[in-house]
């Protein structure tokens, strides 16, 4: 089994997911149990970045790694790819060495699917371009239900915004999935250039908006994004309108937000264009929660995929 999207993953494949990370959650952090720490004993991942990253790859690594895993890590530089070599070769000789599953963060939408298709040992998809990013949007669910999810477990009746640059993020994707399953509403706010159009695949039941306020009014949480240049083709943002219409400070806050409404981010925050300082590092944040809970959400995937049954 691999984890691809969550696009099509039901409330119970997710909740119980989630459930698993839990028992890796202490009071002040993320926590092994003794019987869990040899779970993954003999086993060997290997982490294949493509791209840029650093929460994911490092809580990927630890989560490994406190399972007892053994992790090889992989970028373009520097190796056969440089050459010519696709990157299914590169992980069809990694399969023969032994390799028992394969993180992989790549620019292309279609590279995980191509992987799972031809290998034989999971696959976990760490990023494919704009497309999906299903260890965040789990790791983002885990974080909300944590912080406003009822006894269930669920987010019936919460309402999520997700506002930024949503058409080009894989996490706004598999975020719509995540807590849709949960039954959270979802608002999708941002500029008309960023927000996907009416009737776009991909999205499920979210609400799109192109004003802050509309986007804000009614939140519980608000999942705050980066721009995402580096998939722009050098089309130019005007960041000044930007940070006017769309920024969240203190102001904002309190004129716009419920009072209290929650505020998240993946990561990496440029400070100042998206969100401001006194607001990531505020009473409402729960960025640092996100990356604590990044590492045990990690370490209930690849126990769930890799752990003898
Ligand atoms: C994101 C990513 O790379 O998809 N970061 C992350 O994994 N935490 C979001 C981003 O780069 O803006």
């Amino acid at each position: 089994m691999s984890l691809i999207e969550l696009r099509g993953m039901g409330r119970e494949a997710i909740a119980s997911l989630l459930d698993r990370a839990e028992a890796f959650l202490g009071d002040d952090g993320v926590f092994v149990p003794p019987d869990r720490a040899r779970s993954l004993e003999g086993k060997a991942i290997a982490l294949l970045f493509f791209e840029p990253s650093t929460r994911t790859r490092i809580s990927f690594e630890l989560a490994a790694k406190r399972l007892g895993a053994t992790t090889v890590l992989m970028r373009a530089e520097g190796s056969s790819l440089q050459k010519g070599e696709t990157v299914l070769d590169t992980c069809l000789n990694l399969e023969a060495m032994g390799i028992d599953a394969f993180i992989v963060r790549h620019r292309e939408r279609d590279t995980p699917h191509v992987l799972a298709e031809h290998l034989s040992r999971p696959i976990i998809n760490a990023g494919n371009g704009s497309g999906e990013h299903p260890s965040q949007g789990l790791l983002d669910a885990l974080t909300l239900r944590r912080a406003i999810g009822d006894e269930r477990g669920l987010l019936e009746g919460k309402t999520v915004a997700i506002i930024g640059d949503i058409v080009r993020s894989r996490v706004a994707r598999s975020d719509v999935h995540a807590f849709t399953a949960l039954g959270a509403r979802v608002v999708l706010g941002g500029p008309p250039t960023m927000v996907p159009a009416r009737g776009d695949d991909g999205w499920g039941e979210a609400e799109v908006v192109t004003s802050r306020r509309e986007a804000v009014a009614e939140a519980d949480a608000v999942v705050v994004l980066r721009i995402q240049r580096e998939r722009m083709n050098n089309a130019s943002v005007d960041t000044d309108a930007y940070v006017r219409d769309w920024n969240i400070d203190e102001g904002v806050v309190a004129e716009e937000l419920p009072a209290h409404a929650k505020i998240m981010h993946p990561g990496p925050v440029i400070r100042g264009e998206e969100l401001s300082s006194a607001v990531a590092d505020g009473p409402r944040s729960l960025i640092l929660e996100q990356v604590r809970c990044g590492v045990a959400m990690r370490q209930a995937i690849l126990g769930a995929l890799l752990e003898e049954r």
